[in-house]
């Protein structure tokens, strides 16, 4: 039987729209959102608010008409990020957050932080004016397993930088385990974490078992089943400090199948659906406003959207884009591994 549901519009907490060809082509499959954080991992990256200013500028140039589309833009730290640069584009408006990447530990992060030290003068400065952080929560130590990474962040990074700035507010992105559900849920405030559509529907053993799948390849990676219970467990509580960030992160087909495949994965064509129909599976389409429009805006204090968009349940499993065309070439859309009902209606 078909249903409907009709939500105020969505916002994706965490999205890579890439520059030049490349974002020209896949903007449009974000048009399901109102508002995205964009990430600023760009080579060179988004440093400054000067940076953020001119990207911005891109993105809205590249927009196609009838897309409204507002994009909250971040800044790359650095080492040498200064704080009253952050603090002048916050207040002007012109950057939202801002992003840590450990050094090293994914696409474009070799300019990100190696010594947490060297960037609490900023941190603190973001306290005080109440800008968040974005964090992607891995360690990158050679010693320390790929799969044990984010458990290892929070107790090395995470969880003694919140003892030492408890004022300073953090989304912990696209979280992957149950360490990382559990550490959120112990936080009174200032501590949210964003779920994305690959670690919600997939866990490791559909990314390697019968075949390497390289589109199923993102960091943080896969990880077992009873991670991806805990995340579903998450997403679907209506807990406010848990909301949808897709990471959806194009790369060219022949860049992810390939003897060394980048990470990510390109979600956002179909990711209101892939959430929508999490949510049935789980029996709990009634919080799916709370995770995918109300809870975001309220960590990030910004209104909810005013316009809706409404989501349709077909009886028959619908049709999927394989890729999307680019400048840059083909992106491979991902692929939820199991048929997929929900549509949103034009
Ligand atoms: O899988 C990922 N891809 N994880 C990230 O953190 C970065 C992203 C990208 O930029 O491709
Ligand atoms: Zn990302």
């Amino acid at each position: 039987m078909t249903k409907t549901i009709t939500l105020p519009r969505p916002d994706d907490w965490h999205l890579h729209l890439r520059d030049g060809a490349m974002m020209e082509g896949v903007l449009p499959a974000s048009r399901d959102f109102a508002r995205a954080i964009i990430m600023p991992n760009l080579v060179p990256p988004v440093v400054t608010g000067a940076d953020a200013a001119a990207y911005r500028d891109r993105i809205l140039a590249a927009l196609p008409e009838d897309q409204g589309f507002t994009p909250l833009m971040t800044l790359y730290l650095t080492e040498a990020t200064d704080p009253a640069d952050v603090a002048a584009a916050h207040a002007d408006g012109i950057a939202t957050a801002v992003k840590l990447y450990p050094a090293g530990a994914t696409t474009n992060s070799a300019s990100g932080v190696r010594d947490i030290e060297k960037v609490m003068g900023v941190l603190e400065r973001m306290a005080e004016i109440g800008m968040p952080l974005c964090m992607h929560g891995e360690v990158t130590n050679a010693e320390v397993d790929i799969f044990d990474r984010e458990a290892v962040f929070i107790d090395r990074v995470l969880d003694p930088l919140r003892r030492r700035l408890p004022e300073l507010k953090i989304i912990m992105e696209h979280v992957t385990t149950a360490d990382g559900v559990a550490y959120i849920e112990s936080a009174e405030e200032n501590l949210a974490g964003s779920l994305t559509v690959q670690h919600l529907m997939l866990n490791r053993n559909q990314m390697l078992v019968g075949g390497i799948r390289p589109h199923y390849y993102c960091l943080p990676i896969l990880k077992r089943s009873i991670h991806q219970e805990a995340l579903r467990r998450a997403a679907t509580s209506g807990d406010r400090r848990f909301f949808l960030g897709t990471d959806s992160a194009p790369h060219a087909q022949h860049a992810k199948e390939n003897a060394c495949g980048c990470a990510g994965v390109f979600s956002a064509p179909l990711a209101v659906a892939c959430y929508a129909q999490v949510f049935e599976e789980e029996g709990a389409l009634d919080r799916l406003a709370d995770f995918a429009s109300l809870n975001g805006p309220a960590y990030y204090g910004l209104p909810p959207n005013s316009d809706t968009i409404t989501l349709i349940r077909e009886d028959a499993p619908q049709p999927l884009p394989e890729t999307v065309a680019t400048g840059a070439g083909p992106v491979v859309v991902f692929d939820p591994g199991s048929p997929l009902f929900w549509r949103v209606a034009n």
